[in-house]
C-alpha cells in the first residue's frame, strides 16, 4: 500500500515525548513537514525534543502550553497551511484512588483544561484553515478509560470519554469541507504518562507489598488485555499515517482502540 504523504504539513502536540514524538517521527519518516508543540523545554537551548528523553528530535519543537489560547493561536499562524493536526498533550490529575469522592474536586479543571479544552484550542486555531482549503484531518488522542469509566482517575477518565465526544461533534462540522477527524486509544504504553500511575500507587502500599515497574505493568497488562502485550508508541505512529492517508478518506467520527482487545466495540 502507497501511503503518499510527502510534504504534507503536519502539526504534533504533545510531541516532546511518548506517544507524539512517535507519531512525529513517524511523519517525518514518510516525508511530512513536521512542527511538534509542547509545553517541554528545547534542551540545550537547540530544537531538539527535551523531556524525558535525551535525544535530538527530527522536527522543530515550539515551546508552548495548550492551556494558553494565545500560545496556541500564535503557533497555528507561524506554521502556515496545515494539512494534519494530531493531538496527544494529555494528563493525569495527580490525584489518582477511588472511590471517585476521595479525589478532590480541585483536581478537575488543570485535567479538563489540557486533556479537552486545549484540544478545542487547537481545532478552534487550526479548522478554519482547513475547512478553507478543504482537505486535512484531525486526531486525538484518548484513552480506554474515556469508554470504561476508568477508576484510577475520575478526572483523566471523564476528560478522555468528553474528548471522544468532541471529536464526534467536529467531524460533523468538518464533514462537508471533506475533512476528518478520528481518535486514537491507547491501553497500556510503557510511557512516563503510565509509570506516574504505577509510582502513585506504591507510594502508598507498605514498603513489602512494593514491586518494581516492569512486575507491576507485566501483572496489570495480562489482567486487563485479552493479547496480553503492551502497546508500543510506533503502533501509534503506524495508525496516524494511515489515518491522515487518503486510504482513509472514509474515516470519520471514530475511535480507534489500540489497547490488545482491552475495549471491543459491537
Ligand atoms: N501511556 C499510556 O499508557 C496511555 C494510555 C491511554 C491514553 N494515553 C494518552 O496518549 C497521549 C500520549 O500519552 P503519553 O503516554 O505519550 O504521555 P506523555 O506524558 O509521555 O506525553 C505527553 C506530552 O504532552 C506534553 N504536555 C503535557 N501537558 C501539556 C501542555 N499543557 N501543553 C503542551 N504540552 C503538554 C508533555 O510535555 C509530554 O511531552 C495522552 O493524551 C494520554 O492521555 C496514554
Amino acid at each position: 500500500m502507497k501511503i503518499e504523504l510527502a510534504d504534507r504539513s503536519v502539526v504534533v502536540f504533545g510531541a516532546a515525548r511518548g506517544i507524539g514524538r512517535a507519531i512525529a517521527d513517524g511523519f517525518v519518516s514518510e516525508g511530512c513537514r513536521v512542527v511538534g508543540f509542547d509545553r517541554a523545554a528545547p534542551e540545550n537551548g537547540d530544537q531538539s525534543a527535551a523531556e524525558g528523553h535525551g535525544t535530538r528530535s527530527p522536527f522543530p519543537l515550539v515551546v508552548g502550553d495548550v492551556t494558553d489560547a494565545n500560545q496556541v493561536v500564535s503557533f497555528a499562524e507561524s506554521v502556515g497551511p496545515v494539512d494534519h493536526v494530531v493531538y496527544c498533550v494529555g494528563i493525569g490529575s495527580g490525584g489518582f484512588g477511588f472511590p471517585s469522592w476521595n479525589v478532590d474536586a480541585s483536581s478537575w479543571p488543570s485535567v479538563l483544561d489540557v486533556n479537552l479544552i486545549g484540544a478545542a484550542r487547537v481545532a478552534n486555531a487550526l479548522a478554519p484553515g482547513m475547512v478553507e482549503r478543504r482537505h486535512g484531518s484531525f486526531l486525538f488522542l484518548t484513552s480506554v478509560a474515556g469508554q470504561i469509566g476508568s477508576q484510577t482517575d475520575p478526572p483523566y477518565s471523564a476528560s478522555k470519554a468528553a474528548l471522544i465526544n468532541y471529536m464526534q461533534c467536529l467531524a460533523k462540522d468538518l464533514a462537508p469541507a471533506g475533512v476528518r477527524a478520528n481518535a486514537l486509544s491507547p491501553g497500556m504504553v510503557k510511557t512516563e504518562l503510565n509509570r506516574s500511575v504505577w509510582a502513585w500507587g506504591q507510594a502508598r502500599l507498605p514498603a513489602e507489598e512494593r514491586v518494581e515497574y516492569e512486575a507491576w505493568a507485566e501483572a496489570k497488562i495480562r489482567t486487563v488485555s485479552p493479547l496480553g502485550r503492551w502497546q508500543e508508541p510506533a503502533e501509534f505512529a503506524s495508525m496516524a499515517i494511515y489515518l491522515a492517508s487518503d486510504h482513509a478518506r472514509n474515516i470519520t467520527g471514530q475511535t480507534i482502540n489500540i489497547d490488545g482487545g482491552w475495549v471491543m466495540h459491537s
